[in-house]
């Protein structure tokens, strides 16, 4: 291995995935474990945080070493090791830390702190550098998040969710329709069968702020079902699905194409497990080349947690001077140091 390689053996344990991978100069991906725990949880219908943190212990240490053998890797050639410690789930992320931490200091090797959000955007550096400044879209189970990037390095959220997650919202509505956890991905897929004919609400679709809200149509699916049931009147699956899928559609695209009128970016970023949503990517593709903004959107099979992602993020990190020492603690609530809505 030429010792002027960077070599990031990185972490990622914030929910229920169990990811160990290692990168090279950032846009490498020599290995990439993800150990997935969506079995164990599915009989919930949720992340279930106890049942998580077990996993994850069970698995990391088989990660490490299967990592390290895919790779053809010895500790002697990292470089660096790098750790999601927020946010995320409390539990989780401190197995992680725990074992990136233990790595380290036995090889004696810089730790690299990662905001989880960072790392989702940085899935997109496997497909090109970005270019700054940049505007990312993050959806995912556990966010929602409007990221102006105005150059490397910075990031300031300037829209986020109210109350539910996209993904969440998408798993709740699934798990009424009887789809099986984690539902987005079936209900995409029955989506594009089916005609809108629900007129689902669009909440704050048209408010002047870059701020979403999805517990209301996730109230209007639920009761327009219950009520259905009552009565005993049987929904178009299809149909159900669709008008849902649009609705969330149409709020994601319409707030992230305000965004871009005020932050004119270089590039948009779309990232975060629901950045598989065909949906959302057909119609971002649209309004995009409407406004001749490129449109870079994370690889499909790097959407979900992973640890490639945060090797990616690290790299960068790392050459802005991210360090941190043996006193690193888990933040589930982590926030990027600079939020719109605050006077700095
Ligand atoms: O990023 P991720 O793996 O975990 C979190 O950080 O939350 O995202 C998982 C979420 C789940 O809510 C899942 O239902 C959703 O992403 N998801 C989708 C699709 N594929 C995964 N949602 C909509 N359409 C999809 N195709
Ligand atoms: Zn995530």
């Amino acid at each position: 291995m030429d010792k002027k390689d960077s070599l990031i053996l990185s972490f990622e344990t914030s929910c229920d995935e169990t990811s160990v991978a290692i990168i090279k100069n950032g846009t490498e991906i020599l290995t990439n474990i993800v150990a997935t725990q969506i079995k164990s949880h599915q009989r919930f219908g949720g992340v279930v945080p106890e049942v998580a943190s077990r996993h994850h212990i069970e698995q990391i240490t088989i990660c490490i070493n299967d990592a390290l053998k895919d790779a053809g890797v010895t500790y002697d050639d990292l470089t660096g090791v790098a750790i999601t410690y927020g946010p995320g789930l409390v539990g989780s992320l401190l197995v992680g830390i725990t074992a990136a931490k233990t790595v380290a200091w036995a090889h004696n090797l810089p730790l690299i702190p990662v905001n989880h959000i960072a790392g989702h955007i940085y899935a997109t550096n496997f497909e090109h550098p970005i270019e700054f400044p940049a505007l990312a879209l993050v959806v995912s189970g556990g966010h929602t998040e409007l990221v102006w990037m105005p150059e490397e390095g910075e990031f300031k959220i300037i829209g986020e969710t109210r109350d539910d997650a996209a993904g969440e919202t998408f798993d709740k509505i699934g798990r009424v329709m009887g789809i099986n956890y984690p539902a987005g991905p079936k209900v995409d897929e029955l989506a594009h069968s089916g005609k809108d004919t629900f007129n689902f609400p669009r909440a704050m679709a048209k408010e002047d702020n870059f701020d979403f809200s999805f517990s209301g149509l996730k109230s209007a699916f639920i009761n327009t079902v219950h009520h259905a049931d009552q009565i005993n009147e049987e929904l178009n699956q299809a149909d159900l699905a669709t008008s849902f899928q649009n609705a969330v559609v149409d709020v994601l695209a319409s707030k992230a194409m305000r965004a871009l009128d005020k932050y004119p970016a270089k590039e948009f970023i779309l990232a975060g497990g629901v950045a598989a949503n065909r949906g959302i990517r057909e119609r971002l593709t649209m309004e995009l080349e409407k406004r001749k903004v490129p449109f870079v959107k994370a690889p499909l099979k790097l959407c979900g947690d992973n640890a490639a992602m945060i090797g990616a993020a690290a790299e960068m990190l790392q050459r802005h001077g991210a360090k941190a020492d043996m006193s690193l603690n888990a933040d589930p609530g982590l926030e990027f140091e600079w939020q719109a809505n605050e006077e700095h």
